[in-house]
């Protein structure tokens, strides 16, 4: 058993308040590529379809390119080891919180229950006009751009480009990096403010830091314990380290 897995065995038993942080990474192995690194989204796409300013002047256009990547073809993903053993880590009481910048629901499909999003959720649509939400279904996009029964625009609830973090979320996430004594960091770049800060916040309050990812990222030179690899891999040892069932 190697060293770093054990170190962050223990870690994840003394922590008396531990949060997960995750990002596209944790996705990966469920079909989602990520946005940065190796394979990205953004290497192969031209993100300003999903800048604000575009999404208000060019509705249809922007929607034809949301619907195609984020519900079309990541729609179909399914929650992978790597989540189901986040939920099992919070079943078992090791983990309070999930604070996620990821928008596929895969944390709550996995059966995770504290789950804080943090850039929104592709699951809810948000009328512009009225500001009603509703739930995704399967009738939802038919038409494009989809309108709510007000006669308004309806916009996937995560931020575009442009846009502010949901308060609550926001708020709550500040929460957990004031409480947490250890950040278990999956699956993140380290590049998009404000989300990155968090982690950070924990660490300089002293909170012990675990960062899981096959490559080095702006957290791995302030991690306690870096386990280098992929997400499934990873949490799927320490969830067996731990005595717990994936
Ligand atoms: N397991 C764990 N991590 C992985 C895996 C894997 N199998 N495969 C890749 N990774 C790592 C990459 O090495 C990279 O560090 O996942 C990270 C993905 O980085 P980003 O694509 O930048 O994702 P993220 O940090 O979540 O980006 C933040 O950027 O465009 C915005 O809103 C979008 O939420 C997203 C935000």
């Amino acid at each position: 058993m190697n060293e770093a897995l054990a170190r962050a065995a223990a870690l994840l038993r003394e922590a008396r308040h531990a949060t997960a942080f995750t990002g596209a990474g944790v996705s990966v192995e469920s079909g989602i590529p990520p946005f940065r690194g190796p394979g990205g989204l953004w290497s192969r796409v031209d993100p300003a379809f999903i800048e604000i300013g575009y999404f208000l002047e060019h509705p249809a256009e922007s929607w034809r390119r949301i619907k195609g990547i984020f519900y079309d073809h990541f729609g179909q993903a399914q929650p992978n080891a790597a989540h189901f053993g986040l939920a099992a880590l919070e079943a078992a009481g090791r983990l309070r919180s999930v604070i996620t910048q990821n928008i596929d629901d895969l944390h709550q499909q996995a059966g995770s229950r504290e789950v804080i999003e943090f850039h929104g959720s592709s699951r809810w649509l948000l009328c512009l006009e009225c500001g009603r939400r509703e739930a995704v279904h399967a009738g939802s996009l038919a038409a494009l751009p989809p309108r709510c029964g007000c006669g308004g625009l309806l916009k996937p609830d995560f931020i575009f480009f442009g846009e502010g973090i949901p308060e609550k979320s926001l708020q709550r996430s500040y929460q957990e990096a004031a409480q947490a004594d250890l950040f278990l960091v999956i699956g993140s770049s380290g590049e998009v403010q404000p989300a990155c800060q968090i982690p950070v916040l924990a660490r300089n309050r002293g909170a012990k830091l675990i960062e899981i990812n096959p490559h080095p990222s702006h957290f791995t030179p302030i991690a306690d314990v870096f386990l280098q690899g992929p997400a499934t891999k990873a949490v799927s040892e320490l969830i067996k380290e731990l005595g717990l069932r994936n």
